[in-house]
């Protein structure tokens, strides 16, 4: 499903419930676990990070979305109108998450999610190519036609 994207958000949280019991009185091996903790979240941290989000999010609306959205699918052509009514990044995402791909919502990692959603906004204008969307800022960048939300 996810062609072997890592889980970014995933595995460091994974790793959290051996740290803390490191921290238990004598634990002597927390050293050893807080690094393969540190590596763990530098490892997915880097994969992620090897190329612009927006590329990575073009990869996935390739691979999962064009079909139904620009090939012979059901889905309509998506346009800056039609993302307009998202009112803001934050919603796209959420709208994204829950309902996409139609019929596998939920079937991608949060990190596509994030991906397509950047690549969405890059692509019909709301963001620059350098924009990163990440989970705390999509509610600050509007879809608005004429500006920022209050
Ligand atoms: C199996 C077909 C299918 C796939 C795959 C699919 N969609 Fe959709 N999508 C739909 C349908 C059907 C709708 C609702 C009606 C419409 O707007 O065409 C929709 C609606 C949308 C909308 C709302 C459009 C609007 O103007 O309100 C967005 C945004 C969207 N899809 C994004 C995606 C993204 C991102 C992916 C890939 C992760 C994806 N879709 C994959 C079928 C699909």
């Amino acid at each position: 499903m996810s062609g072997g994207e890592p889980r970014g958000v995933a595995a460091p949280l994974a790793a959290g419930p051996a740290v803390a019991v490191a921290w238990a009185p004598g634990a002597v091996w927390f050293p050893a676990r807080a690094a393969v903790a540190v590596a763990t979240m530098l490892v997915a941290g880097c994969s992620a990070a090897d190329r612009p989000q927006g590329e990575r999010g073009e990869e996935v609306y390739q691979r999962y979305c064009y079909a139904c959205h620009e090939g012979e699918g059901i889905g309509s052509r998506l346009t800056r109108r039609g993302l307009e009514s998202y009112e803001t990044a934050e919603f796209l995402y959420a709208y994204n998450r829950s309902f996409m791909p139609y019929a596998a919502e939920g079937s991608l990692t949060d990190r596509q999610y994030l991906d397509v959603t950047a690549h969405l906004l890059q692509r019909f204008g709301f963001a620059d190519a350098d924009f990163e969307l990440t989970f705390g800022n999509g509610k600050g960048i509007s879809l608005r036609p004429g500006g920022r939300p209050e």
